[in-house]
């Protein structure tokens, strides 16, 4: 089932998601809807506070990259902590589900090292670089109340204003289905 994304603006995408365990209700249910909406909407990660559940857990799926230096990586990251960042940080243009049509550049380190369970709980230490941990590092952010225009200069979130409050609005004109904070 495709679920609505949760638009800029909304109170949940600042909240810090709580760690769950393998009895969190319909678990299952919820990643394989977390699948089908972050590829109906053509994205290549999904935090489960972008479908309105404040809880630790995101997917990702860098298959669509043509970046061949990197491997492909496509799981789904229960309770991640990142350990340690290391390696030179480097700029990428990041863009979000959850603020349409915006892009900025971010400077990330380029290497990470993972704690997390899969799907079916088990536990992984694992090191991502290139694209593989960048996308983490980005949808990691989304379940500690973070986005990626937090790190941008405090000019250019003056210049993005307008359009945020547009996308908090439901302004913004996306192919998929959105949830507009209430009350707006
Ligand atoms: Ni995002």
């Amino acid at each position: 089932m495709i679920l609505p994304i949760v638009a800029y603006g909304d109170p949940v995408l600042r909240k810090v998601g709580a760690n769950i365990d393998a009895n969190y209700k319909d678990l299952q249910k919820l990643i394989e809807n977390m699948w089908e909406t972050m590829y109906h909407a053509h994205g290549v990660g999904l935090a489960a506070p972008q479908v309105g559940k404040a809880i630790n857990l995101f997917i990702a799926d860098t298959s669509a990259f043509d970046d061949e230096t990197y491997p492909e990586m496509k799981k789904v990251f229960i309770n991640a902590e990142i350990i340690e960042e290391w390696g030179d940080k480097w700029e990428y243009e990041e863009g979000c589900l959850s603020i349409p049509h915006i892009r900025e550049n971010v400077s990330r380190h380029s290497n990470l090292l993972l704690r997390y369970h899969d799907e079916n709980f088990t536990l992984h230490e694992e090191e991502f670089s290139g694209i593989a941990a960048r996308v983490i590092q980005h949808e990691y952010d989304h379940c500690k109340g973070k986005l990626f225009v937090d790190y941008i200069s405090e000019l250019k979130r003056r210049l993005l204003k307008n359009k945020l409050i547009n996308i908090s609005k439901g302004g913004a004109r996306v192919d998929y289905k959105m949830r507009i904070p209430s009350g707006r």
